[in-house]
């Protein structure tokens, strides 16, 4: 007989509920916190025995770190520093464009566990919109760390949010979204026209894409880096950009406003612990080339509007 993980889930689920706490979970933004790099979430009708044993059956995360009551969960990326970088573009750029609708539809691109989501939810949340979130992600892994941390949130919060084990490829739901996160994806596909073309058809008419991806830092001609193998150590990477094709690839997509807001060298944001290359295996030894000696990597951040 096979046992299925959303069977596991629920069997540990039933076994330790005997040991939640009693008591109402009424929570708010002071619940749901970023703190030193760390997302918290707080919600005391779950003791950390539960948390713990609901930890064992799941996959090590990739976007984080969190902290649920007392439990810290590591995470391969230190997620927070993306977020520092969008914050600045969210305040004085999409806050105002969005906030003229009283309706706002989002779609994350390769959502993974969430984290991305859950953050800008919380920002939106204090200007009492009707916001629905819809998350999409085709890794099993990552839908059953959402399923895991979801119950940890206010379930007012919860019914906003939609998750998907599904590719951007799938997803039919024409000129519905107000605005598009399309971050960390790029590079990983082998066709970025298409995908950009295909988050344009998703966009309601003036809807905005968040484009954020590793581009290198070469400056003459609209270019893309097409590694032969691996780039920075890590395989299933097709294209790096560098600014002026990430430019011409939103124009020929018929994307107009289109805006480079930020970039940062990409390495910091890796977390060094067992189960990842540290700098070193990504970079030569004086840190100017990757090293298959390439340029090395950026990120950067870009909007447009259809
Ligand atoms: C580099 S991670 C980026 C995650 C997150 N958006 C971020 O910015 O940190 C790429 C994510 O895309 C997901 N992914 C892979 N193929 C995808 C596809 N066809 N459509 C949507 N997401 C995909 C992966 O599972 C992974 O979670």
């Amino acid at each position: 007989m096979q046992i299925s993980i959303k069977q596991i889930l629920f069997f540990i689920g039933f076994i330790m509920s005997k040991n939640k706490k009693n008591g109402n979970f009424m929570g708010d933004a002071k619940n749901v916190f970023l703190r030193d790099g760390i997302l918290h979430i707080i919600n005391e009708s779950y003791s950390d025995n539960y948390i713990k044993e609901n930890l064992k059956v799941l996959k090590a995360f990739r976007k984080g770190p969190y902290k649920i009551n007392n439990i810290y969960i590591p995470s391969q990326w230190n997620s927070s520093i993306k977020w520092e970088y969008f914050l600045p573009i969210w305040e004085n750029y999409i806050k105002n464009k969005l906030l003229q609708k009283n309706n706002i539809n989002i779609l994350d691109i390769g959502a993974n566990n969430g984290y991305y989501s859950y953050l800008l939810y919380y920002e939106l949340k204090k200007y009492n919109k009707n916001i629905q979130f819809y998350l999409i992600d085709p890794v099993k892994d990552f839908y059953n760390q959402f399923i895991f941390l979801k119950q940890f949130f206010p379930e007012e919060d919860q019914k906003n949010w939609h998750y998907e084990e599904i590719g951007w490829q799938e997803i039919k739901k024409y000129k519905s979204f107000d605005l598009i996160l399309c971050m960390g994806i790029l590079y990983h596909h082998t066709d970025p026209y298409y995908l950009l073309k295909t988050i344009h058809n998703l966009l309601v008419t003036s809807g905005i894409l968040v484009l954020e991806t590793i581009t290198i830092d070469l400056n003459d001609y609209p270019l893309c880096l097409i590694p032969e193998k691996k780039y920075a150590g890590s395989s299933g990477i097709w294209f790096i950009p560098n600014k002026q094709a990430v430019f011409n690839f939103l124009k020929r997509s018929n994307y107009r406003e289109i805006i480079f807001h930020n970039t940062r060298f990409l390495i910091e944001e890796m977390v060094q612990n067992d189960y990842l290359p540290g700098l070193k295996e990504c970079l030569s030894e004086d840190k100017k080339t990757t090293i298959e000696g390439y340029p090395i990597p950026y990120r950067s951040f870009f909007t447009a509007i259809r």
